[in-house]
């Protein structure tokens, strides 16, 4: 049980860190270029950058690089059963599908009317890991590390994991909200 759940958290590590790497990089050119779609609303709105996706998946692969270290000074192989080049391209799917997932949620929200920062239960929380899973799924490895019980302990503990470090965060005072 415990070693599924510390198995899951680290399989989804690097998509968990690519949005974390967004915020604290991210600004300037936004990734719609400031333009309105048909129904008179942004496209995606100012929160998506082209240097927070930029950053966010480098961010993300760079969480990966250092988990793959930690497996070879630990001693434990979980990501370095692969070769690390075709590791690079597994980490880097689950990143990009991450920040994909993130600006595919901009989008719906805005659809919907949502303005920019207001939060939309489920697919805040479910949407970039949904997009994580189906990029990845186009790498060999895929299916021997992401097992289903892995995928399914994926979905239910991101939400919990999402709720619990906001409240960390705002009780840290790094945060305005508990959400
Ligand atoms: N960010 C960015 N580029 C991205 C993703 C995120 O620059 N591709 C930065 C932005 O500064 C953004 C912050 O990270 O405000 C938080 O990301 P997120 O919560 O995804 O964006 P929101 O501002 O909440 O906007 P939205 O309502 O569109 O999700
Ligand atoms: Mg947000």
């Amino acid at each position: 049980m415990i070693e599924l759940l510390t198995l899951t958290i680290w399989l989804l590590l690097p998509s968990y860190t690519p949005n974390n790497f967004a915020v604290i990089f991210g600004g300037g050119t936004p990734i719609d270029m400031g333009k309105k779609f048909r129904d008179g609303r942004r496209i995606l709105g100012d929160g998506k950058t082209f240097r927070g996706f930029l950053f966010g998946v480098l961010g993300g692969v760079f969480t990966g690089i250092i988990q793959y270290g930690v497996e070879n000074i630990f001693g434990f192989s979980i990501f370095s059963t692969l070769p690390l080049p075709s590791f690079l391209i597994l980490s880097s799917l689950l990143s990009f599908g991450a920040l994909t997932g993130d600006i595919f949620g901009s989008f719906v929200k805005r659809r919907v009317g949502f303005e920019r920062g207001r939060s939309f239960p489920v697919l805040d929380q479910l949407g970039f890991l949904v997009f994580a899973f189906l990029f990845a799924s186009i790498h060999p490895a895929f299916g021997t590390l992401y097992t289903p019980d892995v995928i399914l302990t994926g979905i239910i503990i991101t939400p919990i994991l999402h709720v619990v470090t906001n409240i960390i965060a705002y009780k840290l005072g790094l945060k305005e909200v508990p959400w």
